[in-house]
């Protein structure tokens, strides 16, 4: 397996400084590109502000703080960025064509020993992949936001990726203090998002037919499915417009993941993008963290069943077609949504058989998205 000394990150937007923190905080040399100094500058300004922020709770010390900070080097020149690096993390805007285009300049320059890295959520790796000069040492990395707080990384070999680079990925995110989860197939949505992005739009669904206000079907979301905060409240929380980019090619790639309801497209194109621009499903005042009030009065409201049995059809897909086993799917739900208890045990509580029935009524509505996944099926019986 190649050593890893040093790490290029392209892209020093919300994930590439947070990538190339915690990168250099666990001892690599990094280097940070960006296509113009000044949002390199910006970069590195966020990376002094959350430094500081962490000797003032005594977490590192201020003599370490400069020095992790000094291990990070930002450079706009591509040629210079990718001298003697070991390992490319691209983090660049989520755009096939885009992407096409810096694997095209990055792969002039890279030297032959650097292996190629992808943090896209929803993009094929494989794609991706076969664009490149290096197929074969190519994987998706996929850093959940913030970088350097959330503890889960998707690991995502491409048809073509050797073993050796796998085991690469998997050592470098554990080296990096976070759980790799092996997503063993380039699947739309990989594993957290073919889960929550569904259910949005599930969401979406179950407002617009059971009569319930948003603050109900959220308590219920929070206190019966045990996720941290209400689904709508989470979408907000991401942005409206990650999930309509997420839905597009996750839809585009295979139309039975996904049943996009027209609110998402429509919150994006009236420029609700969420708690970032003060507007999404809630409307925000100025706080910070202003969160939703929610109730365990409200959640007695709303029986959750339907966003219930489609998340676990879609986990029971992802088990049928060994994307994950079972356990890795609990962790991924746990560390990437904040599941606070185990998906399947919220499904056994409910009762497989009221969720296959729920899914068989729905399915008159849109069949392939709906029929009970056989996985499921074996639960109930
Ligand atoms: N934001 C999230 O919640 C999130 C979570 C997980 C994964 N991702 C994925 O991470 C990737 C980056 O997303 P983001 O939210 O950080 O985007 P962003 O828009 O915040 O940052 C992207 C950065 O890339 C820079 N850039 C553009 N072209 C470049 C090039 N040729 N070379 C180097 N830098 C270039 C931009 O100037 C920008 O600073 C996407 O693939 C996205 O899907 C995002």
């Amino acid at each position: 397996m190649p050593q890893l000394n040093k790490i290029t990150v392209l892209g020093s937007g919300i994930m590439g400084h947070g990538i190339a923190q915690i990168s250099a905080m666990n001892g690599y040399q990094v280097v940070l590109r960006d296509i113009e100094q000044r949002f390199l500058d910006s970069a590195m300004d966020k990376i002094k502000w959350s430094l500081d922020k962490l000797v003032e709770k005594n977490k590192i010390k201020k003599e370490e703080s400069e020095k992790i900070y000094g291990r990070i080097k930002p450079i706009v020149e591509l040629k210079d960025a990718l001298i003697d690096t070991d390992l490319l993390i691209e983090a660049v805007p989520e755009d096939l064509n885009l992407k096409k285009k810096v694997y095209s300049e990055v792969d002039q320059f890279a030297e032959e020993k650097t292996v190629y890295a992808s943090n896209t959520s929803t993009l094929p790796i494989s794609e991706i992949s076969q664009l490149t000069s290096r197929p074969d040492r190519f994987i998706g990395l996929h850093f959940f936001n913030p970088p350097q707080l959330m503890k889960l990384v998707e690991v995502i070999p491409g048809a073509r990726t050797e073993k050796s680079i796998v085991d690469l990925g998997i050592n470098l995110v554990k080296s990096l203090g976070k759980d790799p989860v092996l997503c063993n197939k380039d699947v739309p949505g990989f594993i957290v998002n073919r889960i929550f992005i569904p259910l949005v739009h599930e969401a979406a669904y179950c407002l617009e037919s059971d009569g319930k206000t948003m603050t109900q079907i959220d308590s219920a979301v929070k206190f019966k499915l045990f996720l941290p905060m209400g689904i709508f409240e989470l979408a907000d929380y991401t942005g409206i417009d990650v999930i309509h980019k997420a839905t597009f090619e996750m839809y585009s790639r295979d139309k039975k993941v996904i049943y996009p309801h027209p609110m998402i497209a429509q919150l994006f194109s009236s420029g609700k993008l969420g708690k970032k621009s003060g507007d999404g499903f809630y409307s925000y005042g100025d706080k910070n963290y202003e969160r939703v009030p929610l109730s365990e009065e409200e959640a007695k409201q709303y029986d959750p069943i339907r966003m219930l049995s489609v998340a676990l059809n879609n986990a029971s897909w992802l088990i049928t077609n060994n994307v994950c086993n079972n356990e890795d799917l609990e962790l991924a739900l746990r560390l990437g949504m904040g599941l606070k208890k185990e998906l399947f045990e919220i499904g056994k509580e409910y009762g497989f058989e009221k969720i296959i029935n729920t899914l068989n009524q729905l399915k008159k509505g849109n069949e392939s998205f709906y029929t009970p996944d056989p996985y499921l099926v074996t639960l109930s019986k």
